[in-house]
């Protein structure tokens, strides 16, 4: 029987009932990979900027970028629910640019629902998707299209004042009708409380062990991603090494003619080999 792939609704319904295991995807394998993995809820985050494209924040993403990627994610994924994210002046220009641009990740790419980072200021964006039928995730704490006005990576929400903010605006994120809110970068306390106050799902990065869900960056879990990694992230597998090693001894291999050996060779059968070796070298084709 065909696996039932879960939607925002069922997102929704898990609230109290059980915990929710995010993971982002970029492509055909990594899509792949997190569904057979089980996660509830794969995102074709924006943070293929930093992981895939090899830029150094997501401002440079576009919605070129996040439609191709999330259509090949879309591919693999059978059972989750997929999530694409709205890149860096694809929703915040205006409400009509918005729901376009949401609209074409459910209608050309396969996701659906998407996710933008912000608070009440978006809700008048957040209502027009959802009454056009597209569910929507939002996004406090550290949001990185924020990083030019934040001055960097930081954790969000440390004072109270800032803390009574966040929870404002998760609450009119879950009143303006998201089906679940990330929370990024923020202090287990304020998650914990936002968790307790709210009637959707909350999914945690960097925000303590108290929300409804986590999420980490596919390329963080499996040590595909050199150079720093923030503390909250836990690297289950170190990918890296041995496929640089695999790569390396493929490089000695074929310089050292050692690649192809006799196994990865096909070869002639004896008698058209016979006969090929017979012919002339202009004889008959
Ligand atoms: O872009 C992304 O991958 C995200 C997650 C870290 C939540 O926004």
């Amino acid at each position: 029987m065909p696996q039932k792939q879960l939607t925002a609704p069922d997102i929704l319904a898990a609230k109290g009932a059980r915990k929710l295991a995010v993971l982002t995807a970029y492509d055909y394998p990594t899509g792949l990979l997190a569904d057979a993995a089980g996660a509830d809820v794969i995102l074709v985050g924006d943070s293929l900027g930093n992981v895939c494209l090899g830029l150094p924040d997501t401002l440079g993403v576009t919605m070129a970028d996040m439609l191709h990627h999330t259509k090949a994610t879309s591919r693999a994924v059978k059972s989750a629910l997929l999530v694409g994210d709205m890149p860096f002046l694809s929703y915040q220009t205006g409400i009509e640019t918005a729901v376009a641009n949401a609209g074409r990740f459910l209608q050309e790419a396969g996701a659906r629902a998407v996710k933008l980072e912000g608070g009440a200021e978006f809700i008048p964006h957040i209502k027009a998707m959802l009454a056009a039928g597209i569910p929507v995730m939002g996004h406090l704490g550290l949001t990185p299209q924020q990083i030019a006005r934040l001055g960097g990576f930081k954790a969000q929400g440390k004072t109270a004042r800032a803390a009574r903010k966040l929870v404002a605006d998760a609450k009119a994120l879950a009143e303006a009708g998201c089906f679940a809110l990330v929370l990024e970068a923020v202090p287990a306390e304020v998650a914990a409380r936002i968790t307790r106050e709210i009637d959707i799902p909350t999914i945690g990065i960097g925000a303590g062990p108290d929300c409804d869900g986590q999420v980490l960056v596919f390329h963080d879990i499996v040590g595909l991603c050199p150079g720093l990694r923030p503390s909250f992230v836990k690297q289950y597998v170190d990918l890296w090494t041995p496929a640089r090693e695999a790569l390396s001894a493929y490089c000695a291999e074929v310089r050292g003619g050692r690649f192809p050996a006799e196994a990865q060779t096909r070869r002639m059968a004896a008698d058209e080999l016979a006969e090929f070796q017979a012919a002339s070298e202009y004889g008959d084709a």
